[in-house]
């Protein structure tokens, strides 16, 4: 037999720091369902995942408690632990930066790294972003904040150790050129080359001093390593490196790592360099989604915003928390989190679709024949569409689990859970029962809904895993594991006639929508109100309204509320499964948006990278297709449909207001 293929798959760490949100939740949930997928499919998986638990932030955090770090991390890891078995997660490893397996491997990378040149002693003078754990040059600020979370930077100065990456900035851009698949999705990768390859790039300071809980420098104590070479190094030290074990020489270099936007630059630039420094091969694939935000923007202890998984998997249950997240937002653009949407996904696509599928068909077994499997038999409507759509969604689904787009495979999955309930309307099985003459070939209508549940339960078991035991013992396959497998999949009329069905448990009870948003607004949902009152304000009659000459104009004063800027296109992709939108991402001085524009029928993504265009920045932010879209893109467009953009003369700085 063929040796297994393998498949390593890992999480960034989180920071114990603090509990995780869903917004954390949302990588590990992806990871997971790749994960099940390829053990689904027959490799040999490898899924890891872990914390972070050094640096100044955890230290801070800790000194705040009045807890020594180790024991804040414990209580943490532990409460995290406890997360990722609500929510399922089938972690083959759970590394803590805090292991001597860890430690151990950071300190004999660390020395390699010296002795062979790679690290200098040198004094490092400039700014510190502790949240993020981040050293930043003075012209990278953005308002004398840290670029990438726009919270206040420290002034550090002192003794450090620095690591030589502009001897490898040339291979790695090679790398990047060469690979298209190494950074994705694409808009990502161009942010790399434009903004940190390109430019050039500094020595990294690898060390600090000022405070002590961190992995020692071996040769000078006074040192602890860099917070992010040590993490960095989880991904290959969790698998026995330095050391040549056999998992290491079996897993790596990892197939992806997930993670998420903000932390590409130290996935694609660092890691790659520490790994050519250590004449490593590099990971197959590193990809950053975008993020989880709520409608009035990021997830923040200050806003008093965040949503505690606990409490969602506790009311909703965690297959529906997993398909919600896995379902809603296309994987690598930012999307929003609200509790209708979670509400809606669960009562149309969980509840009506699968859930009445099966009731809807195991009552009708029931009723008409004992809840004894009928025989496959005569053709009826829409026989031969149904099978060939079941045999064909397993590698519909595999090719966008390939391109990790697990909302796309969902939605090929959903189309076959439609097909069926459509197979029933078409073939009104309640009707055929009303003729003896037509018994054959209701129990033939009644076998296919049957066999065609067994492939839908099958295919769920990557993403919401709860659910297919609860449908196999309800079609009564539920010991014969050899039904349950991607192998079942390749042949239509497997399960044996004569089996018993009996209906049970509902799999997703239908919720009072209305009765559970206000559950959910109770929960600290400020923002929900803060919006709702908006949604008022502007169905409220205009002040001052203008009569005669003036009617339908608009004050000097009201036109100054816009606020229209020049924006400068940093990036921009097709919106999957639609033909007319691009998601574009602009900087538009101070910060950088995501916004989604009807313009693909008029430009190619790759047209408008760099463009300077005219933009409204303060247009209240909407959702399209699951994507925030935080502002309009001005274009002319004339009566015969054609569009072209605003734009300026001459560039300018991204930001410059249009007055
Ligand atoms: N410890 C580092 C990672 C080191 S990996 C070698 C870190 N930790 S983190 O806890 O701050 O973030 C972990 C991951 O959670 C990141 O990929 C981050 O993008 C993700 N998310 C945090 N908030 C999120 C959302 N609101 N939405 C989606 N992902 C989010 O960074």
């Amino acid at each position: 037999m063929a040796e297994k293929q393998t498949f390593y798959i890992t999480t960034p760490i989180y920071y114990p720091s603090d509990k995780l949100h869903i917004g954390h939740c949302y990588t590990t949930v992806a990871a997971d369902a790749i994960a099940r997928f390829q053990r689904l499919t027959g490799k040999e998986v490898h899924f890891l995942t872990g914390t972070d638990e050094h640096g100044q932030k955890i230290q801070r955090q800790a000194q705040a408690k009045g807890k020594e770090p180790s024991e804040f991390v414990d209580e943490i890891v532990d409460w995290i632990k406890e997360l990722w078995r609500d929510l399922d997660i089938t972690y083959d490893d759970f590394i803590r930066t805090t292991e001597p397996r860890h430690t151990e491997a950071v300190q004999a990378i660390f020395t390699r790294f010296y002795e062979q040149g790679d690290i200098y002693k040198d004094k490092y003078e400039g700014w510190y972003c502790t949240p993020c754990e981040s050293f930043w040059l003075e012209r990278q600020l953005q308002d004398n904040k840290c670029p990438d979370c726009g919270r206040p930077v420290e002034m550090v100065a002192e003794e450090g150790y620095f690591f030589r990456m502009s001897k490898y900035a040339d291979r790695l851009l090679e790398h990047i050129e060469k690979n298209p698949d190494f950074i994705q999705p694409p808009s990502r990768k161009n942010e790399m080359i434009n903004n940190f390859l390109k430019p050039g790039l500094e020595d990294l300071c690898v060390s600090r001093t000022t405070f002590d809980w961190g992995v020692p420098v071996p040769f000078d104590r006074k040192h602890v390593i860099y917070v992010w070479l040590d993490a960095l190094t989880n991904y290959i030290t969790a698998l026995g490196y330095p050391g040549k074990s056999e998992q290491f020489i079996k897993f790596w270099p990892a197939d992806v790592h997930l993670i998420g936007k903000e932390i590409v630059r130290f996935h694609t630039i660092y890691w790659p360099i520490f790994l050519m420094a250590l004449d490593l091969p590099l990971p197959k694939k590193v990809f950053g989604h975008g993020w989880l935000l709520l409608e009035d923007g990021k997830m923040s202890k200050s806003k008093g915003n965040i949503i505690d998984p606990k409490v969602l998997i506790a009311r909703y249950g965690s297959d529906a928390i997993r398909y919600y997240l896995l379902r809603e937002i296309p994987f690598g653009a930012d999307g929003v989190f609200t509790g209708e949407a979670l509400l809606k996904r669960i009562n149309t696509d969980l509840a009506n679709d699968l859930g009445n599928l099966l009731s809807r068909t195991l009552t009708i077994v029931e009723r008409y024949f004992n809840g004894v499997l009928p025989a496959p038999g005569m053709a009826a409507n829409g026989d031969e569409e149904l099978k060939s759509l079941a045999l064909e969604t397993p590698q519909k689904m595999a090719k966008s689990m390939d391109q990790l787009q697990f909302s796309t495979a969902l939605m090929a999955l959903w189309e076959l859970v439609r097909r069926t309930n459509k197979y029933i309307d078409d073939n009104t099985p309640w009707d055929l029962a009303k003729d003896p003459s037509k018994k054959e070939l209701l129990g033939a209508v009644l076998y296919n809904l049957v066999e065609s549940l067994r492939f839908i339960a099958v295919l769920l078991k990557p993403y919401i895993p709860r659910t297919p035991p609860k449908i196999w013992r309800q079609i009564g396959i539920e010991g014969d594991e050899g039904l349950q497998n991607w192998e079942a999949l390749k042949e239509w009329g497997l399960i044996p006639p004569g089996s018993n069905v009996k209906r049970d448990e509902d799999l997703f009870p239908r919720l009072d929508i209305k009765k559970e948003m206000e559950a959910l607004q109770g929960g600290g949902r400020e923002q929900q109100k803060s919006a709702q009152k908006t949604d008022k304000q502007k169905e409220a009659p205009p002040s001052g309204k203008q009569k005669g000459l003036t009617e339908g104009m608009v004050t000097f004063d009201e036109f100054k509320k816009l606020d229209i800027r020049v924006a400068e296109i940093i990036a921009c992709e097709k919106v999957p499964e639609t033909d007319k939108l691009l998601r574009l991402e602009v900087d538009i001085g101070e910060e950088k948006r995501q916004v989604i524009a009807g313009l693909a029928k008029h430009y190619q993504p790759e047209e408008l990278v760099g463009r300077q265009v005219l933009f409204v920045a303060n247009l209240k932010p909407v959702r399209l297709r699951g994507l925030l879209s935080e502002g309009m893109i001005l274009a002319a467009t004339d009566k015969e449909g054609n569009l072209t953009l605003t734009t300026v003369e001459e560039r300018i700085a991204p930001g410059s207001p249009i007055s």
